[in-house]
C-alpha cells in the first residue's frame, strides 16, 4: 500500500531540524508541497527546501516566531502565495527552558508557553480559517483539513524539573481535544501525536552515552526513537488511511508512557 499526499499542501512549523524536518522530507515524499518553517535558524530549512526541490517536490523555506501573531499571519500569507491552498498543519515547534521549580524563571515558563501552547493555538486557528474558507479539491483528502499537534509523553507523563513544558503540553492535550470537538464537523480532522524520547537536538545530552543508558531503562521496548519514527506516524495521520481518526493521541514512545516502573511488579 502507498500512501500519497499528491496535490496536497502542508505547513510544518519547526521545521529546520529534529522531528520537523525529517517530517516535512517525509510529507514531501509522500507528494505534499511543503511549507517548512523555521525560527531562528533559516540556513537548514532553507538546505531541507533546497533538496526537496532537487528531487523533484515542491517545497519552501518561511521564517516565524509561532508565538507571534503577526509572524504567524505572514507565515500562512507566504504559504498560500506559494501553493495556493492549505492541507495539512503539523504544529510541531516546540523548546525546553529546564529548571527546578526554585530557579524557574518567568522568562523560562513564558518563553515555553509562548512557543509550545500559544504558538500551537495561532497556527491552528490560522489553519482552521484557511481550511473553512477554501474548496475540497475533488483530487485531495477526503478532509477538509487536517491538524496534527505534535505534544509529548509530557500530556500525560509529570515532569519534574520541567514544569513549563509539561504544563504547556498538557496544555495542547487539550486544546487539541476541544478544537476536534468543535470542528469535526466542517471536516476538519485534529489529532496529537506523542514522542518519547527521540534522539534530537533537543535532548542530545540525554540520549546519549552514560545517561542515554539510564533513559533505556524508562523505554520497555529497548531503544530511543529516531526521527523517522514519528515522521512515518505523521504522513499516516495526515492521510485518507487514518480518514476515521478524530480527536485521539498516538504515543510514539516504545512504551514510555505505560508505566514502565511496574514491569516488575510494581
Ligand atoms: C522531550 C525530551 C524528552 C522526552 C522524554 C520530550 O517531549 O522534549 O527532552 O527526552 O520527552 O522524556
Amino acid at each position: 500500500m502507498q500512501i500519497s499526499l499528491q496535490h496536497q499542501v502542508a505547513l510544518v512549523t519547526g521545521g529546520s531540524s529534529g522531528i520537523g524536518a525529517a517530517v516535512a522530507a517525509a510529507l514531501a515524499k509522500a507528494g505534499a508541497a511543503v511549507a517548512i518553517n523555521y525560527h531562528s535558524q533559516r540556513e537548514p530549512a532553507q538546505k531541507l527546501a533546497d533538496k526537496i526541490v532537487a528531487d523533484g517536490g515542491k517545497a519552501i523555506a518561511v521564517g516565524a516566531d509561532v508565538g507571534s501573531q503577526a509572524d504567524v499571519d505572514r507565515m500562512f500569507a507566504q504559504t498560500l502565495d506559494a501553493f495556493g491552498r492549505l492541507d495539512i498543519l503539523v504544529a510541531n515547534s516546540g523548546l525546553q527552558r529546564d529548571a527546578g521549580i526554585d530557579d524557574m524563571t518567568l522568562d523560562d515558563w513564558n518563553t515555553v508557553i509562548n512557543t509550545n501552547l500559544t504558538g500551537q493555538f495561532l497556527c491552528a486557528q490560522a489553519a482552521i480559517r484557511q481550511f473553512t474558507r477554501q474548496d475540497i479539491q475533488p483530487n485531495g483528502s477526503r478532509a477538509r483539513g487536517k491538524i496534527i499537534h505534535m505534544s509529548s509523553v509530557h500530556q500525560r507523563v509529570p515532569w519534574a524539573g520541567h514544569v513549563n513544558y509539561a504544563a504547556s503540553k498538557g496544555g495542547v492535550d487539550l486544546l487539541m481535544q476541544s478544537l476536534a470537538q468543535e470542528v469535526s464537523e466542517r471536516g476538519i480532522r485534529v489529532n496529537s501525536i506523542a514522542p518519547g524520547a527521540i534522539a534530537t537536538p533537543i535532548n542530545q545530552e540525554n540520549t546519549k552515552g552514560e545517561a542515554g543508558e539510564k533513559l533505556l531503562e524508562l523505554i520497555p521496548y529497548g531503544r530511543i526513537g529516531d526521527v523517522e519514527d514519528v515522521a512515518n506516524a505523521t504522513v499516516w495521520l495526515a492521510s485518507d488511511l487514518s480518514d476515521y481518526v478524530v480527536g485521539t493521541t498516538l504515543f510514539i514512545d516504545g512504551g514510555m508512557s505505560v508505566y514502565p516502573e511496574f514491569r516488575d511488579n510494581g
